[in-house]
């Protein structure tokens, strides 16, 4: 026999969703400004905003104009603006020296936002993809992506990022032992206090495409980068991943993709516990703005909507490029 208090009417869950107080009071999730990362474009130039054709509303901005920006996402409660630079393709070599250069485009942006807005965390991509002029995170030889001498070069563009005063480095290069090489490099150098949010579970998407295009790494790009990248089939891989990055020194997890991949979130926050990220990707932009700019769906519910997800899959934040569009909703 079925129990009686299960039985309709005495559940009726439509008692809490009747009016909007009710379901604040039910409400099990919750979407704040303190959640949102902010990843910008930056370029050469003063006074220079450039629209990416492929993220209608985001622009590469030069280093002046990109402080501005951290100051608004400042001023608006944003925690923490993360840096892309747009390097200048006769910078680009097959050693990808520009990577560790401290007056990089990178490093300057990082001085600058952090001289103008101190109480913004800046977080950098520590990867060689901007500098190589074959478009890959690794160096390349042979057609092979070695995974060594990137981890070595890592180490030293690591060190630049945190002496140019970065918060957060955020190695996004998937090579094995990177996170254990930067974490020693940066206690040696004395930048015990420079936090690392490792890329852990960063698979080999197609939803990077306009970030390709918006740092002008799609044209470099020879191949895929499928033999560092994960497979978007595993999820257990994922979980070691982790449990790795967090024993080689890593303070902050990611999950990327973000939308596709909300289940590899739960499970990663389920078994470590340890603060964990998605980054909404460009791809992931693109279809909601791109979407909304045709009337097809609401932009800006779908922004909401997609935001509150990762927090429902568990993350503790979002990088995402609607940052400050959905920091202006929360704060109403
Ligand atoms: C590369 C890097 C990528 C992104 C962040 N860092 C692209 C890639 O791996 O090809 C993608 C971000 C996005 O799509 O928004 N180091």
């Amino acid at each position: 026999m079925r129990p009686r208090i299960a039985d309709y009417p005495a559940m009726r869950f439509r008692r809490l969703r009747r009016s909007a107080a009710l379901r604040a009071l039910a409400q099990e999730n919750v979407l704040s400004v303190g959640d949102l990362i902010w990843p910008i474009f930056v370029r050469d130039g003063e006074g220079v905003e450039e629209p990416i054709h492929s993220m209608p509303g985001v622009k590469r901005l030069s280093i002046d104009l990109a402080v501005k920006a951290a100051r608004m996402a400042a001023d608006l409660g944003i925690p923490a603006i993360c840096i892309f630079p747009y390097t200048d393709p006769a910078l680009k070599t097959e050693a990808c020296e520009e990577a560790w250069n401290p007056d990089n485009l990178a490093n300057r942006a990082i001085r600058a936002i952090k001289a103008a807005v101190p109480e913004i965390a800046v977080m950098t991509d520590v990867a060689l993809d901007p500098y190589n002029a074959n478009g890959h995170d690794g160096i390349v030889r042979d057609g092979v992506i070695l995974n060594d001498e990137t981890v070595e070069a890592l180490v030293r563009m690591a060190l630049r990022q945190a002496e140019a005063g970065a918060d957060i480095l955020g190695p996004s290069d998937m090579m094995d032992g990177r996170i254990g090489a930067i974490r020693s490099a940066l206690e040696t150098a004395g930048h015990k206090d420079v936090a690392i949010m490792s890329y852990s579970a960063k698979y080999a998407s197609a939803f990077y495409g306009p970030f390709r295009d918006a740092v002008g790494a799609s044209g470099a790009l020879k191949g895929d980068k499928k033999t560092y990248q994960m497979n978007p089939a595993n999820s257990d891989e994922a979980l070691r991943l982790v449990e790795r990055d967090l024993s080689e020194g890593a303070d902050m997890v990611m999950v990327k993709p973000g939308m596709p991949y909300l289940d590899i979130c739960r499970r990663v926050k389920d078994q470590f516990g340890a603060p964990t990220y998605a980054y909404q990707v460009s791809g992931e932009y693109a279809m909601i703005k791109g979407a909304a700019l045709n009337g097809w769906i609401d932009g800006e519910k779908a922004m909401m909507e997609s935001l509150l997800a990762f927090k429902r899959a568990g993350c503790d934040g979002i990088l995402t490029y609607f940052a400050p569009e959905a920091a202006r909703l929360l704060r109403g």
